[in-house]
Formats: C-alpha cells, structure tokens, sequence
C-alpha cells in the first residue's frame, strides 16, 4: 500500500496471518473436519446447563460457527471477537440464522477488545494449530481469560495434551540429500531449510515403531501465560518391536471434561483423519536410530517462539540412546 508520499508501507506478517483466515476455503477446511466441529456441537448441545443463559466470549470465531452453537444451547449473549475480515461473511452467516440480536461480532484482536473486565462466564475458542502451538493463539486465550472471565467461569476446550512417537519411513532423509548437487547446482541452503520443517502428514498406523507418551499436558484453567509459548519436557519412547525409527511424530488430544457429558477429539494417527494431520520431525541422522523390542530412546523438547515471528515455533529434540548415541536438531514450525 502507497501513502501520499509513494513510500510504501510493508505488510507485517500478523496482516498476512489474518489475511490468510479472510479466504472461505480455510473456514471450508475447518468446518468440514468432522471430529472437530461436531465435538464443539456436541458439547454445547449436549450441556446446556452449562450454556444456558451465559454470557460466552468466542476467542477467533471466524464464521462464528461456535458462537451460533452457544446460542443454540441457550446463551443470553456471545461476543465473538475476530481480527480477520471474515467477520463480513459471519455477520451475513448470523443474521440469515436469525441471531444478530444474540452475537456482537467484533474485528479487532481480542487484545484490543473494549469490553468490560471479569464480565463473561463462558470463553470458547478453536485455537489449535499444528504441533498444537503453532500460530501462539493460546496466548490470545489465556490473555482473554486473566482479563475478561468471571471468577468461577469456564475456558472451553479445557484441557489438551500434546503427545509424541517414533516411526519408521524412507524417503525425506533422501530428498534433503538431493539438493547438495541439484541439477549441477548447489542448493545446499534450500535442503537445510527443508531438513529443518516437520513434516505435516498422515503418519500410517504399521510404521509406528514406538510407545506413544506424553509431551505436555495443557489445563487451559490454570496455565499460566509464561507457560504458553515455551517449555521444555522429557520423555522415554520405548520401541514396540526391531525396527530403525527415522522421525518423530505428534499429535495432540482435546478435552472438553467439564460437565455431565465430557468429550474430545484426537489427531491421532489411528483415529479418524483431522485437518491438522500429524507434525512430523524426520531425523536428520543416517541411518536413523536403531533399536530392538523395548529399547529405550530417552527424548529431550525445548520448545518455543521464533524471535521475529511470535506465530512460529522453534523445536529442538536432543534424543539420547543406549551407552553412546546421541542426536541434536533444531526444528522450525513455519
Ligand atoms: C482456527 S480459526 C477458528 C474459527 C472458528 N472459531 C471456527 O471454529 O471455525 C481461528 C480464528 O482466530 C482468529 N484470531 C487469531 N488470533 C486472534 C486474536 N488475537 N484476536 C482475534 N482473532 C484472532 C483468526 O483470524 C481465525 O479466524
């Protein structure tokens, strides 16, 4: 965009992050994944108790799909909050379902919202991005909560648990080779920054090779917001059965436990496909890790922001096994 005096003004990356959720096909994409828009549905129809005649802050709502569910169950008033300009299609979406008098749509960051301090019962928010963080929109729902709930009000979803497992594959570790000498060229650069992006994938059931365990668990209730953009967490992936584990895949589970009918959704490989697939750290180790049954890969995560870019994620694993093996690796979710 051009001032008055021709220079121009660059597009910050949080003006393409909004920019990217102004398109429908994103909206289409999540609407359409199943698992996770009929398990927000089916919480809030299935407890109404809980819903009934609240005063809900929907945190990123987008169409405002979960904003017309809390309706449906009964709130007196939603305010839903969207810094994207797909608050046009969703005052549309509101009004053709009878319920502008119910939804104030606002498009601003929440962090800019004007609304009263401590004055809602209920927020709601589909936040989750791959490897669970990326895009740091939990921030934006803790931030919401310690400003704007009431004492003894609920954050839904209210409990998440990230989870990790080793599996075998072919085939990345080979193509990040291939840029070393591509077409005559060197295009070494361009194989390091692909070595360094996980993978967003299926991963198939038959080559996981692993235990899957726990990474870190999140109770949205009481996380504190230093915890939100950084951790770093141990665990021991124990193999399943003789095998070369050549990547480390996650998923993440969504639980909404409050209330008589508790549920959630799984990204897990051996579930029904979501859209956020598995995020995928291949090892850029040749050969990968050797183990037989009940081998033992102890796993390091140090996880946090990129600086620059508070969307993206830094990831480095640092893996230990048997007497002497050890591997290093910094990731970047971008
Ligand atoms: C994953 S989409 C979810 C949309 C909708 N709630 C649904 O379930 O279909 C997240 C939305 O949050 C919005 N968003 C992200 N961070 C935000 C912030 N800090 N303030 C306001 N909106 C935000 C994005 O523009 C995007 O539309």
């Amino acid at each position: 965009m051009a001032n008055n005096d021709e220079t121009v003004i660059p597009l910050s990356s949080s003006d393409y992050y909004y920019d990217s959720y102004a398109h429908p096909s994103i909206h289409y994409e999540m609407l359409l994944d199943a698992p996770r828009t009929k398990t927000y549905r089916s919480y809030i129809l299935s407890n109404p108790e809980i819903f009934k005649d609240a005063t809900v802050l929907d945190v990123g709502s987008g169409t405002c799909i979960l904003s017309m569910f809390c309706v449906m169950a009964g709130a007196k008033k939603v305010i839903a909050v969207d810094n994207s300009r797909i608050c046009d299609l969703a005052r549309n979406l509101v009004k053709d379902n009878g319920m502008s008098d119910k939804i104030e749509i606002c498009q601003c960051k929440v962090e800019d919202l004007k609304l009263e301090e401590n004055s809602v019962d209920i927020i709601i928010s589909e936040w989750m991005g791959y490897f669970l963080l990326y895009e740091n929109m939990l921030k934006s729902v803790i931030y919401a909560r310690d400003r704007f709930l009431k004492q003894g009000g609920y954050v839904f979803p209210n409990r998440c648990v990230l989870y990790a497992f080793g599996f075998e594959s072919e085939g990345r570790d080979r193509e990040c080779g291939m840029w070393d000498d591509f077409e005559g060229l060197n295009f070494k650069r361009l194989g390091k920054m692909y070595s360094e992006e996980p993978e967003i994938d299926f991963v198939e059931v038959e080559k996981i090779c692993t235990s899957c365990e726990t990474i870190k668990r999140f109770d949205l209730m009481t996380l504190k917001m230093d915890q939100v953009s950084s951790f770093t967490a141990r665990m021991k992936l124990s193999f399943s059965r003789a095998s070369v584990l050549k990547a480390i895949g996650t998923y993440f589970e969504v639980g909404f436990t409050i209330g008589p009918k508790p549920i959630g959704f799984s990204t897990a490989p051996f579930v029904a496909q979501t859209h956020w697939k598995q995020t995928n750290f291949y090892l850029q180790k040749e050969g990968g890790i050797e183990g037989v049954k009940d081998d033992e890969v102890e796993v390091c995560w140090d996880v946090g922001v990129c600086e620059g870019n508070e969307r993206d994620f830094e990831v480095n694993i640092e893996c230990r096994w048997k007497e002497s093996g050890a591997y290093s690796y910094k990731y970047v979710i971008n």
